[in-house]
């Protein structure tokens, strides 16, 4: 039988791509120098996508793409999908929950401690040979102080449960309360007000585009540390700047932002601010694990199996 034809719209690992061309007629939109000429020589043969987390697929992108019958993304974001076109077409969306889930919190973890302990600042005082000349500033205790957590999913139950073994206070926001041992608040301005870090954890797209605004931020006040494992997309990133800029927020502790990889210039050089760049699931093990559950949806759904992870709006 002939191999499905499949476009690929994203930077893939070797070991996702590679078992992918054995099995699929692999068409690199990502690299293709002319695009249009791509989709239009290709586009009518296409069944399969395979795109990362963070990025767009736009409808006209799969307009055209009159047979494609499933969109497996290589991360558990799937914000950049137009899932209700997807509906409408009937075209399957598959993510990868789950196997990332450990290391991400870990990332918000290691956020909480680098900003809450200064320990980057702390890092570079040493290279830079200070404590020759001087001691050691003093920072803040993490045990007992407040974790604010913008949604408590998979990964948001995850940092929780890490930060609930250093000692510190769990709440959270969602659409709804869930029957977990932290206090649930209904609105975010007042979680806000009530931590001492407000962790972004909720899925990126159009509804929670810019939900920390100028007013969360403000509630969060100097007191408080912004730490964003989610999406870049869920501040409002100007008025971050500007509260950092201001000093009406404490810090922040960011591995995503509005528009990777460019970082906006005046973070850059902010002492209490601490940048990655969107680490949360680049471990080898988790990107091997995801790369493995992205094809093994695909070759499911060629096969005439069900398809593992389905997305939740499509199940
Ligand atoms: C990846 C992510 O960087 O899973 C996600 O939604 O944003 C990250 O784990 C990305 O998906 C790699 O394509």
């Amino acid at each position: 039988m002939s191999q499905p034809d499949i476009i690929i719209t994203a930077p893939l690992p070797p070991f996702l791509y590679d078992p992918l061309k054995a099995s699929y007629r692999c068409h690199d939109y990502y690299q293709a120098s002319h695009k249009p000429g791509l989709l239009a020589a290709e586009g009518p043969r296409i069944r399969g996508l395979v795109q990362g987390g963070g990025t767009v697929t736009t409808t006209s992108l799969l307009d055209a793409l009159p047979k494609l019958e499933i969109i497996s993304v290589f991360g558990v974001g799937y914000d950049g999908v137009p899932v209700d076109y997807c509906r409408s077409r009937g075209i399957k969306v598959t993510n990868t929950p789950d196997v990332l889930t450990d290391d991400v919190a870990d990332v918000a973890l290691a956020l909480i401690m680098m900003t809450g302990r200064g320990f980057v600042r702390l890092n570079r005082f040493v290279h830079a040979g200070e404590w020759e000349k001087r001691g050691p500033e003093l920072t803040t205790k993490l045990s007992g102080r407040r974790v604010g957590i913008l949604g408590l999913g998979r990964i948001g139950k995850a940092i929780a449960e890490r930060v609930s073994a250093l000692g510190m206070q769990v709440s959270y926001t969602g659409r709804k309360a869930q029957d977990v041992p932290y206090r649930f608040v209904p609105d975010l301005k007042s979680l806000a007000a009530d931590a001492d870090f407000l962790v972004v954890a909720c899925p990126g797209g159009a509804a929670t585009k810019n939900i920390v605004d100028a007013g969360v931020l403000a509630a969060l006040g100097k007191k408080g540390t912004l730490v964003n494992i989610a999406r870049g997309s869920i501040i409002d990133e100007p008025a971050m700047v500007a509260a950092l800029e201001a000093g009406t927020i404490k810090g922040a502790g960011l591995d995503v932002f509005a528009d990777e990889p460019h970082i906006p210039a005046p973070l850059l050089k902010m002492d209490n601010v601490v940048l990655l760049p969107h680490v949360g699931s680049a471990t080898h093990e988790t990107r091997q694990a995801m790369g493995d559950l992205c094809r093994a949806n695909l070759d499911a759904w060629f096969a005439g199996k069900p398809v593992l992870t389905l997305i939740p709006e499509l199940a």
